[in-house]
This record gives C-alpha cells, structure tokens and sequence, in this order.
C-alpha cells in the first residue's frame, strides 16, 4: 500500500513538475512570443517611418512644391543648425549701446568736419543756401550720374501757376564707363544729353540746339566744392584773386572715386570743365550752372514738395546724407561769402566715410574681406555697410563660408560658373526677394538659387533657413546703421521737436521692411521724439532737385528760407 502512496506522489510530483514546466514554456513561449510580434511591429513602424521620411521627402521633391513643403514637417534637416544662427546673429547685431555709441561718435565728427578738412566724415559746403520757393520758372536740364543709372531730365517750372513737367530719359552705366578714362565717361554723358534731345526734342533738332541751357549737374562722388558756378560768375574779380591761385575758375574737384569708380584723370580735376569740354567735343550748346550732390537734390526737391524737410538722404547703390546746417556753425568755410544774410547751408556730409578707422562699428570678417577686395580699401567702410551696392556682397561672402563649412548647402551642388563665385554675383535685389519670401517652404527663395540665377541643386529647407536669415541679420544691420545716421543728424540740427527727411534709394523704397527697421532703431535711439522725425519717400529726387537748383542758381540768391 506504501508503495502505492509514493508512487502515486511520485507521478503527481512529475504531473506537477511537467504542468509547471509545461505552464512555464507556455507562458515563456508566449512572452516570447508577443516580444517578437512587438519588435517586429517596431521593426515595420520603423520602416513605416523610413518610407515617411527619408525616402518620400526624396521622391516629393520632383511633385508640387505644397506636397514637399508639408513632407519637410518630418525632416529634421528642414532646421537649421541653431548655433550658425546664433553665431552670425552675435557677429552682425546691433544692440543698443553700440548704437547710441556710433550716433555720439557721428556728431562728434560731424563738429569736426565743420571745422577742418580731412575729416572722417567730410562735410563738404554746397553752397546752397536757400530752398525752392515755389515762385522758380523757366526749363532746365538737369543730368543724375552716379549710381547705378544716369538719367537725364527736363524740368519745366511755372511758377505758382501750375506743377513742374518733368521729362526724362535713363540709360544704364556700363562697368567699361565706370573703369576706363575720364574723356570716355564724359563723353558717355554728353552723349546721353544728345540721346535725350534726339528722343524728346525729335521735331525741333534744330532749334534745341540754337537755344543756350542751363544745366545741373548731380555727380553723386565727394566733390570739393569752391561754389555754385552762378555764385562765383558774379563774385567780384578782386576778391576772388584773394583765394588761392586758379581757384576761382574751379567749381568743384573730385576728392576720392566711391562706388567702385575708378575712371582715370578726373580725381583732382574740375567736373564741370570736364563736362563741358564734352559737350563742346559733341557741339552741344549747355552751360554747366549748378553742380550738385545726389543727396543735395534730394534734399531741394523734397523740400519743394515739403517745405519742412530738413535733410535728404540716400539708401541706394550708396549712401549719405545733406542736411541744412547754421552758417555760422561751418567755421572752416572757405571761398566767395554767401550772399548777404545767409544764415544756413546745406552741407554734404559724405557720411559713407564716418568711422573708416574702424573702431566704432564692430566688424566681421566677412566686412573686412570685402573692403579689401574694393578699388579702394579702407575708404567709405560705413557706406559698404548700408548701401545696396555691397550688402549683397557680405551676403555672398559669408553664404560661401558657410558652404565651405559644410554648414550650408552639405546635399547640395553648386556649378562652377553660379555667380555665387563671383564677386558682386548675389545682388542686393535678391535680398529684398529672398526677405519677401513668407512661405512655409521658402518656395520663391528655392526658385531664386536653383534656377538660372544661381543654379544651386538639391538645396534643403534648412539651407534657405539660413540664407534667408543672413539677408534679414545684414538687411537689419544696414538699416539700423542708417537709423544711428539719421538720428545724429537730427540731433546735431536740434530738430528733435520735428521735422522731414526725404529718403531716396531702392533700399528704402523697395526692401521690405526697411522703413519700418529704421523707425524701430530710431525709436530705440531717440524714444518718443523719434515720432517727431518723418521719414518720407523721396522718389527719383535727384534729377529734378539739380534743375531746381540750378534755377535757384539762375535767380540772386538771398538766403535760405
Ligand atoms: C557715395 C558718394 C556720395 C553720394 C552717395 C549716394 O557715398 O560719395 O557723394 O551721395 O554715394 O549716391
């Protein structure tokens, strides 16, 4: 019976042995199991995911650019790699302490420009001394050189009797002008002149020709100026001999070519006679009676309108700024005396100049590169700061720094001949495109640098991130810089109680957002007077304020009103 217990335990024990063995490989079994219907459910999310990703962003980047766009949202390259951003952000940003820094060290040397030649900032006499008043009449020609266009103009003025006529003619100033000699660039003008009368004056050739006119001549370079010509024709012999030899057949010498001209035999030399030896060689019957600065036209012109404008500035292929300055204040005036009672002048400032020692206005790197790749290093650096001419070039520098990093354009093909190799090759225009550029994909910046303008293949989200950010950290530097200009001079005037400055250039007219960074800057610098300063549109001011001064050249002047 005994034998039959512990058997019986025996084959229970094996039972229970084996059940649990049993239990415990099924319950192993069907871990195991779920372990590998979870990792192979992983495994197929994952190249779910792959396929999402990777793979799909690849072939939607042939369909519609919306389907790519909403794709991009799982692509980790779409961001662009923080510190990049942060790290161009410390080199090209302006806070405010530098800014009220630089606006202190530009009225400063704008008191020292008044004093003495051979300052940072020039600020050169105009010798214009009084502002339209509505009353000028008569037909003046009026020729613009010095940007990137030359334009030449009829202006008809009627008195109070009607609006001034305003004919022009524009002609585009080709790189062989700019370089070659200075006959040659003249020569180019008075052709121009010729041109305009063939196109506007057809059908009286003979008589436009018979008629003697009177010209102004805006010649957007720093001129040292002796005087309006008018004025010095009637300043008398005797006291004119007082002045240093031959200088009272000198209207205006050129200092220093800006812009990247380089023309030769005219630094030094008069403007006017060069000119008119153009017109003599080309038989045209113009007298050169006013010579004038873009800026100095602006100023008048916009004053014609706006009789509160109290400076003109310009945001263009360059920049500087006119503005009108106490007479007594130009201590280092020299030649015939303004007319009796002249309390104020203009004076160009040549503000381009302002802080070419470099120790105010932090530079980059790519700043100094491309000083030194200009005609003249070291020469008019605050102006390659701003101006359009050079803001697509530091564009440039640093996008091709970054490729060279690999921080840029790492998926991408850039051909040999792109102008992103050349020097100038990303123009200040495709800023303002690439800034307009609002959409989710940057769709029209993909457009700009893989199409024929740049032919840049396979860019990502992330490259046209950054390159859209560089052009809003440089952009934004420009205008705050012109802002920091701005807001000197209203202050050195004492106008923060209010007053106009008409602003002429593509950067302001057509940048986006330029205006509206500028009056943010000025606001910074200035708080709420700022709201005392307008800043208003002074389009193609230039041509028609050298006619007007040239009438005002043609009348007796008598002060500044
Ligand atoms: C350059 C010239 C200056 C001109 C400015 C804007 O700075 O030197 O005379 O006013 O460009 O055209």
């Amino acid at each position: 019976m005994d034998r039959w217990v512990a058997l019986c335990r025996f084959v229970c024990l094996l039972t229970g042995v084996t059940a649990t063995a049993l239990t415990t490989s099924l319950f192993w079994a069907a871990a195991v199991q779920r372990k590998i219907q979870s990792e192979g459910q992983n495994h197929r999310k994952d190249a779910h995911n792959e396929s999402l990703s990777i793979p799909r962003i690849k072939s939607l980047a042939a369909l519609a650019v919306t389907a790519a766009a909403s794709s991009d949202l799982y692509d980790t390259d779409a961001l662009p790699n923080p510190e990049v951003i942060t790290r161009l952000n410390a080199m090209f940003a302006l806070p405010l302490d530098r800014l009220k820094v630089i606006v202190k060290q530009i009225i400063s040397d704008m008191k020292t420009g008044l004093e003495r030649d051979g300052g940072a900032i020039k600020m050169l006499p105009t010798f214009v001394t009084k502002r339209p008043s509505g009353r000028e009449r008569g037909s003046y020609l009026a020729i613009d050189f010095g940007g990137t266009n030359l334009r030449v103009c009829e202006l008809v003025l009627n008195g109070h009797a009607g609006e001034p006529q305003l004919l022009q003619s524009k002609f585009q100033i080709s790189e062989n002008v700019k370089t070659g000699s200075g006959s040659a660039l003249f020569d180019f003008i008075a052709e121009c002149v010729r041109s305009f009368f063939q196109t506007h004056h057809a059908l009286d050739a003979h008589d436009w020709n018979s008629k003697r006119w009177q010209l102004g001549f805006t010649f957007s370079f720093p001129v040292d100026q002796i005087s309006i010509k008018a004025e010095i024709e009637n300043f008398d012999e005797k006291e004119s001999a007082n002045l240093s030899t031959d200088t009272s057949f000198i209207q205006g010498t050129l200092i220093t070519w800006t812009k990247g001209f380089t023309a030769t035999n005219v630094i030094d030399r008069d403007s006017i006679r060069l000119l008119e030896d153009a017109f003599e060689r080309m038989n045209l019957n113009i007298e050169v009676t006013a010579l004038v600065n873009d800026t100095t036209g602006t100023l008048i012109s916009h004053a014609y309108q706006n009789p509160d404008t109290y400076a003109g500035v310009i945001l263009g292929t360059g920049s500087n700024c006119a503005y009108v300055e106490k007479f007594s204040n130009i201590t280092k005036f020299r030649g015939p005396p303004p007319p009796l009672g002249t309390t104020e002048m203009l004076i160009n400032m040549e503000w381009g100049g302002f802080d070419d020692a470099q120790v105010v206005i932090p530079r980059t790197k790519y700043d100094l590169l491309l000083d030194r790749n200009t005609p003249t290093p070291g020469s008019y650096t605050f102006e390659q700061l701003i101006s359009g001419m050079y803001i697509g070039e530091i564009v440039r520098l640093v996008v091709l720094d970054l490729a060279r990093t690999g921080d840029l354009f790492a998926k991408a093909t850039i051909v040999v001949r792109s102008p992103l190799h050349k020097q100038y090759g990303f123009e200040t225009s495709y800023m303002s495109r690439i800034e307009r550029d609002h959409s989710f994909d940057l769709a029209d910046v993909k457009a700009l640098l893989e199409g024929d303008e740049f032919e840049i293949v396979g860019t990502t989200l992330a490259d046209r991130k950054i390159i859209k950010a560089v052009c809003e950290m440089i952009g934004l530097r420009s205008a705050r810089l012109a802002a920091a200009g701005v807001c000197a001079v209203v202050t050195k005037m004492n106008k923060l109680n209010g007053c106009t400055i008409g602003i002429d250039g593509s950067l302001f007219e057509k940048y986006p957002h330029y205006p509206n960074r500028m009056r943010d800057a000025m606001r910074e610098i200035l708080g709420i007077s700022s709201e005392n300063i307008l800043l208003e549109q002074a389009k193609d001011g230039s041509g028609q304020g050298a006619g007007l001064i040239a009438a005002l050249a043609a009348e007796a002047a008598v002060g500044i009103q």
